[in-house]
């Protein structure tokens, strides 16, 4: 997984939360809203319109006593009726007005009473409806003289009680449904605040999550990471493996464990030309000490020919001999000189069967070994001498290694655009543990052996873009080289 997906994920949980969080705080807005305006529409107009028929009333029950207490003839009367008139055309009013309270509607155009509400208010009117029909009676009987004044106060008494009873069951009714209403806005706050804490936890908890994810995520793989850095810095090219879940953590571990095995050949081979340097300079000090006696010997043995005349066949071709060994020498000399200080081969297109004649024709020859070679006729693009020297080297561990009779197999043939040349001997082989060992300069099991051959050989070869390799059983070592070298441009 890749960090980029991790966060991604954190941050979707985040508007998840939010989103689920904004659509409840918006959904209980809206029922605060109805409340409100069930609340401003309702509830407050009908309690003060109740008020208002209860002072009304209070006003025509009053003026109802004075009445009954006045003679109907009387100037007084007339003024009480007519006030009597104007109460009750207002409390008509009211109760029209409160009638109107029970088809009132919200801004979405829906009834805020409920169905038993509106019966409820509608019984409530018709009773109080019918109390002033009563009183209206009580004040006619009083004027058509059907009854005494006296006779109709308890009259009036009992009215003024069935609608005081009345009115105040309706008001407290309606005072309950605006408690109701403050109840229910009082719990929308409630669930409004839990869902307010609760996003809020989960959002804290989503991005501490997001926060350890991140960085068991990020920062432990990255702090591996910079442990293989400082690992490598010190030298130690040991592959270390990361499995971490972040894909991008594991592309860097791959690529830096890649640099480190480049940079453990890297320095192998810095070691390998250290060492090829301090033995080119002992080389090269053993080189003009040896030359010098062999120029000695050379000039000295001219000497004695030119002096002796006489001489046989059979000693001239001992001189030749001794010519030849001594010309050899300074040959192999000057080519491991050539190889340490880095002379540039010359690439020219040569056959193989050519270069293997000329070295079988080099080596000293022993009844006891037979050398076969089975060479397919082909030209390779190579350096002639260094070719040789690399067969050579080869060919003469081959003799070293075998003890007492054997055979060695030169073999050369074309695989595709490479060209493979097989040395393979009858000899004992070369113990697992060491096969790795014997490429590497100064490695030697040989009393007398400097241990540079087989590195020269492998340092030729590979200046030819090629590889040597080398296998038990029967012992063969194999060098693949391509056919053509494309010259390098400059
Ligand atoms: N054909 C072979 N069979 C068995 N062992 C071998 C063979 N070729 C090489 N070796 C082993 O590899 C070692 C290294 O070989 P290399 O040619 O580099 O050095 P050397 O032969 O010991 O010394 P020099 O080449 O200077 O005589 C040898 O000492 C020997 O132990
Ligand atoms: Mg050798």
């Amino acid at each position: 997984m890749k960090t980029r997906t991790v966060m991604i994920f954190g941050f979707m949980v985040l508007f998840l939360i939010f989103g689920i969080s904004s659509y409840l705080q918006w959904e209980y807005s809206q029922e605060i809203k109805n409340v409100s305006e069930y609340h401003k529409r309702m509830s407050i107009p009908s309690i003060s319109t109740l008020n208002d028929i209860k002072i009304n009333f209070q006003m025509i029950h009053m003026l109802s006593i004075e009445m009954i207490q006045t003679d109907v003839t009387d100037e007084r009367y007339f003024e009480l009726q007519e006030g009597y008139q104007i109460d009750r055309v207002a409390i008509e009013k009211d109760l029209k007005r409160y009638e109107d309270l029970t088809f009132a509607k919200n801004s979405r155009g829906e009834l805020l009473a409920s169905a038993v509400m509106q019966n409820q208010m509608q019984d409530y009117i018709f009773i109080m409806k019918q109390i002033l029909q009563n009183n209206d009676a009580v004040i006619k009987q009083y004027e058509n003289k059907e009854i005494l004044g006296i006779n109709a106060l308890p009259l009036l008494a009992s009215i003024e009680e069935e609608f005081h009873n009345t009115i105040e069951s309706d008001t407290s009714m309606e005072i309950r449904g605006m408690e109701k209403v403050q109840n229910q806005i009082i719990l929308i706050e409630e669930n409004m605040a839990n869902i307010f804490f609760t996003s809020a936890i989960l959002a804290i908890a989503t991005a501490v999550g997001v926060i350890i994810l991140t960085s068991k995520f990020v920062s432990i793989p990255i702090s591996r990471l910079i442990l293989m850095t400082k690992n490598i810095s010190k030298g130690n090219f040991k592959e270390m493996p990361i499995n971490s879940k972040n894909s991008d953590v594991n592309e860097i571990a791959i690529a830096l464990n890649k640099m480190s095995k480049d940079l453990e050949i890297y320095k192998s081979k810095i070691i390998m030309q250290e060492k090829l340097s301090s033995i080119g300079e002992l080389a090269s000090r053993l080189a003009h000490d040896i030359k010098n006696p062999l120029t000695v010997i050379k000039v000295t043995l001219d000497v004695i020919k030119t002096k002796n005349k006489n001489l046989s066949e059979e000693e001239l071709e001992k001189f030749q001999r001794v010519n030849e060994a001594m010309y050899r020498i300074t040959h192999q000399i000057d080519n491991v000189l050539d190889f340490i200080k880095g002379k540039p081969l010359q690439f020219e297109k040569f056959s193989i069967e050519k270069i293997i004649d000329s070295v079988i024709e080099d080596i000293p020859k022993t009844d006891k070994i037979k050398i076969l070679v089975v060479s397919e006729n082909l030209e390779i693009d190579c350096d002639f001498e260094a070719m040789k020297v690399v067969l050579i080297n080869l060919v003469v561990n081959a003799m070293q290694a075998i003890e007492g009779e054997g055979e060695i197999k030169v073999s050369s043939k074309i695989r595709e655009d490479k060209a493979i040349i097989e040395i393979q001997d009858s000899g004992p082989g070369i113990p697992q543990e060491k096969l790795e060992k014997i490429f590497e300069p100064l490695y030697t099991t040989k009393q007398e052996g400097t241990g540079l051959g087989l590195a020269s050989c492998k340092s030729l070869i590979e200046q030819h873009h090629g590889t040597i390799s080398v296998k038990n059983n029967p012992t063969r070592f194999i060098i693949e080289i391509p056919r053509k070298i494309e010259p390098i441009s400059e």
